[in-house]
């Protein structure tokens, strides 16, 4: 059973994972502000995503392009003609819907009442603003609605300096923008989010072959990371889903608590992108295959997932109520790579001389992991906070410890506590806290 959505929802609230934006002044619609540990954990999705698509390969670096960008991109990538969605707007309450997205396209969702809706008309996505202090025409621009343009405007930049060659990829993270007419569900669909992409340039004999690779390349990332294997299913999308660029793509979906849903595209955008910027800039973003001998246009296999989507769903899928003693405790069984503190150190009691140990022993894990000292309340009150915020380790500093230099350290999953010399703390976690 999935976990209930409202109760992910007031966790992450409760626990300063994720706040509104803007809550002083009562809100900002579909805008969120990630807290201390949303941060962390959002951190680590995006570290783990950086770690198995670009540190561990040699076929693909990494950029941070700007959020802006010139105009012209836009339009060569065909966004500012076709990255639309058809909206209706209500003639009855005046509430505006995504038509796409309705159970039925004869009844507005708000009021109730059928055949109330306008005419639908396409509504572009992207967020308009000016550069520089005059509002005209001429110097409108536009916050990227993906980070993948900023990867195709710098194929050439990135193939000579990196000396990269076919197959090759360039991956980003990065904040995009898209003024969404339904944001909702928290923060799976918002206007404001981070995504992870990666552009895998490759030749148009091998697409195929690269295609169905990087979906299996992808679907395990979620499973390696613990997503419970039966929330998770590949779908292909039918010919009328497909975006403007793409001949062909499958979505990783997650099952969230209202159903399936995408967590990430995979997608054989071809020689769209390329094709699209050579046309426009006059540039050439050819490649000379020396085997060959010939001239291409490299195809391009696109995973492209969202990262604030992901952290959510990674969330919801460590969420877990379990019986013991009679009570019900709640844990977040985040993978240990995820899991934002990954060791708390807790002294029994609040002595000085108790703190004092608990300041060393968190000094020599301090360089290591992201640790959280706590010395307020109970220890079974601590615990069941550090259970609840997904901790795999909590480490007790007790009155033994002051003679013994041991401390008690205890497993989040299967609650065993051991008792571990201060001296081999730092090696009995590290086989037990992988990178
Ligand atoms: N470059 C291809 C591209 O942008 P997409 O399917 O539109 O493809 C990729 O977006 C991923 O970005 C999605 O699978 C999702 O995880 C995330 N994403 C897209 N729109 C989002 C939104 N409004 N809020 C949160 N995440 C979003």
């Amino acid at each position: 059973m999935p976990a209930d959505f409202d109760t992910i929802v007031n966790l992450a609230k409760k626990r300063g994972f994720v706040f509104q934006s803007s809550e002083i002044y009562g809100g900002l619609r579909s805008a969120y502000d990630y807290g201390p540990l949303g941060t962390e954990l959002l951190r680590n999705v995006k570290e783990q995503w950086w770690r198995s698509m670009v540190r561990l390969r040699d076929d693909i670096v990494g950029i941070d392009s700007a959020v802006l960008q010139s105009p012209q991109v836009w339009e060569a990538s065909g966004h500012l003609s076709s990255f639309s969605d058809p909206l209706v707007e209500c003639t009855n309450c005046n509430s505006r819907h995504r038509l796409d997205k309705l159970d039925n396209p004869d009844q507005c969702p708000t009021c109730g009442k059928s055949g109330t809706f306008t005419e639908p008309k396409e509504f572009n996505l992207m967020f308009k603003t000016h550069m520089g202090p005059v509002e005209s025409a001429d110097n409108a621009v536009y916050l990227r609605p993906e980070t993948a343009q900023g990867i195709f405007i710098n194929f050439e930049n990135v193939r000579r300096t990196a000396r990269m060659k076919l197959p090759f990829g360039i991956a980003q993270i990065g904040k995009s923008f898209r003024n969404e007419i339904t944001p909702g569900q928290f923060v799976f669909r918002t206007r404001e989010f981070e995504q992870m992409e990666m552009e895998y340039f490759v030749h148009p004999d091998d697409a195929d072959d690269a295609f169905q690779e990087w979906l299996d390349i992808r679907h395990n990332w979620y499973l390696d990371l613990g997503m419970t294997p039966d929330n998770l299913r590949l779908r292909e999308h039918e010919q009328d889903e497909l975006a403007h660029y793409a001949a062909g793509t499958y979505d990783v979906e997650y099952l969230f608590p209202w159903g399936w849903d995408e967590l990430e595209g995979v997608a054989n955008r071809t020689d769209f992108d390329l094709k699209a910027h050579i046309e426009r800039s006059g540039e050439d973003l050819t490649y000379f295959d020396q085997e060959a001998n010939e001239r291409i246009v490299p195809y391009v296999i696109e995973p492209a997932g969202g990262a604030t989507r992901t952290t959510f769903a990674f969330l919801i899928d460590a969420y877990t109520e379990e019986e013991v003693g009679g009570e019900t405790r709640t844990v977040l069984k985040l993978d240990p790579r995820l899991a934002p503190i990954k060791v708390a150190v807790l002294p029994l009691s609040k002595k000085p001389d108790l703190v004092e140990t608990t300041q060393k022993v968190a000094g020599l894990l301090r360089d290591k992991w992201q640790i959280e000292v706590d010395v307020t309340q109970s220890i079974g009150r601590r615990y069941r906070r550090q259970d609840e915020i997904g901790t795999p380790f909590c480490v007790t500093v007790d009155f033994d410890s002051l003679d013994d230099n041991q401390v008690t350290v205890r497993d989040r999953d299967t609650m065993a506590q051991d008792r571990i010399p201060i001296d081999s703390l730092v090696s009995y976690l590290s086989t037990r806290l992988p990178n």
